[in-house]
């Protein structure tokens, strides 16, 4: 059981993207094998923004049966809800007194969202790269892949790592970022392809849901903005429009910038369009259709996510117990017994 320690997490924030699910998911789904990987559904992370109650139970159970859906293995994979955990919000703490203002105030997603959401500009939006922080390292992570706009979230939670074990000897495992695949790691919006696909975009159009229906997969496509110089060439600077349906095409059938430059010589935008909808929806269906099983069977879901909070738990305890002895905390009487395997 040697293998590295993967984590990585989404937030049930809106359904996820075909951006998620190729600069995230896939690459999840392919570590499985040969890494001992936790993927979480990060509940707390989405409280950033206000949520309603009750669409927001059912949001974060649709993440969690599209991890399944789009191939995480619980027989090989950790897989739950960060909220199930309470180390996570206790280590956030913690690392919060080793993270700096400034550092924080350098986060371009809070920027981004300070701006998105400047009627409620909370605390958590500013601190929450410190709960991701704590996500990774109560695990003793070692890669987490993440997509582009991720990185300098990571580099934070490294800092921090390196920060605390200088102050306290060697307590974290310093990730790495595992910036996933080349163009992959950055599918862009479909109306406005300088900017990510975000699944907080509030055009239609604009983005590719894991589970729309082939018809509006098609419709998007079809709609997607290019460019009027009618030449397919890789040259994002002033073709953005095109290099991005260039870019999801490759990542849908697993082929090279190169294979695509080949097969659309033909420089005619429509068939682009076309095939790039087609090769998305044969990747998407059998996704959609899983998805729809397991929403459809809540039993077999709450089982999975039960059984993967408890994995996670007693890992975390672990990780809980160095670092409140490092800090010179008391550390209470039964709390770590289970973890450390007494009875
Ligand atoms: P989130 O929920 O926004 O996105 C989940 C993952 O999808 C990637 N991603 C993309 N990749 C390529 N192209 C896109 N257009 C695109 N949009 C999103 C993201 O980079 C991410 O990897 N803060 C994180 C969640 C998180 C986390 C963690 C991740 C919380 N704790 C610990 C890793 C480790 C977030 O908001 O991702």
């Amino acid at each position: 059981m040697n293998r590295p320690i993967v984590f990585s997490g989404a937030q049930p924030t809106g359904q996820l993207t075909l951006g998620n699910y190729l600069g995230a998911l896939r690459q999840w789904t392919a570590m499985q094998n040969d890494h001992d990987c936790i993927f979480c559904v990060v509940d707390l992370h989405a409280l950033t923004v206000r949520q309603d109650p009750a669409l927001f139970r059912e949001k974060i159970l649709d993440l969690a049966a599209l991890f399944l859906a789009c191939g995480i293995d619980p027989q090989k994979s950790t897989i739950f809800i960060q909220s199930h955990v309470p180390a996570h919000a206790e280590l956030a703490w913690l690392l919060s007194t080793f993270t700096m203002m400034g550092e924080l105030d350098r986060m371009t997603q809070f920027k981004d969202k300070s701006r998105s959401h400047a009627h409620n500009i909370n605390a958590g939006l500013f601190t929450y790269p410190v709960l991701m922080a704590a996500d990774i390292l109560l695990y003793g992570t070692h890669k987490v892949p993440v997509g582009e706009d991720q990185k300098q979230h990571l580099e934070l939670a490294r800092d921090v790592a390196v920060r605390f074990n200088g102050l306290h000897g060697k307590v974290f495992v310093v990730p790495e970022p595992l910036v996933t695949g080349g163009g992959a790691a950055r599918i862009k919006d479909l109306q406005e392809p300088t900017k990510k696909m975000s699944k907080s975009a509030e055009a239609d159009l604009a983005k590719v849901m894991i589970l729309d229906e082939p018809d509006a997969i098609l419709k998007k496509f079809k709609k997607a903005m290019t460019d009027g110089l009618g030449i397919i060439r890789n040259n994002e600077a002033s073709q953005p429009g095109v290099v991005n349906l260039l870019n999801i095409w490759r990542a849908a059938r697993g082929a090279s910038m190169e294979e695509a430059l080949k097969h659309f010589s033909h420089n005619q935008y429509g068939r682009l369009k076309v095939e790039t909808a087609e090769a998305v929806i044969a990747l998407l269906e059998p996704v959609r259709r899983r998805f729809q099983e397991l929403r459809a069977d809540p039993t077999e879901l709450e089982g999975i996510l039960a059984r993967g909070a408890e994995t996670a738990m007693v890992r975390a305890e672990v990780m809980m117990e160095r670092v409140l002895t490092a800090l010179g905390l008391p550390l209470h009487g039964q709390r770590f017994r289970r973890a450390r395997g007494d009875s």
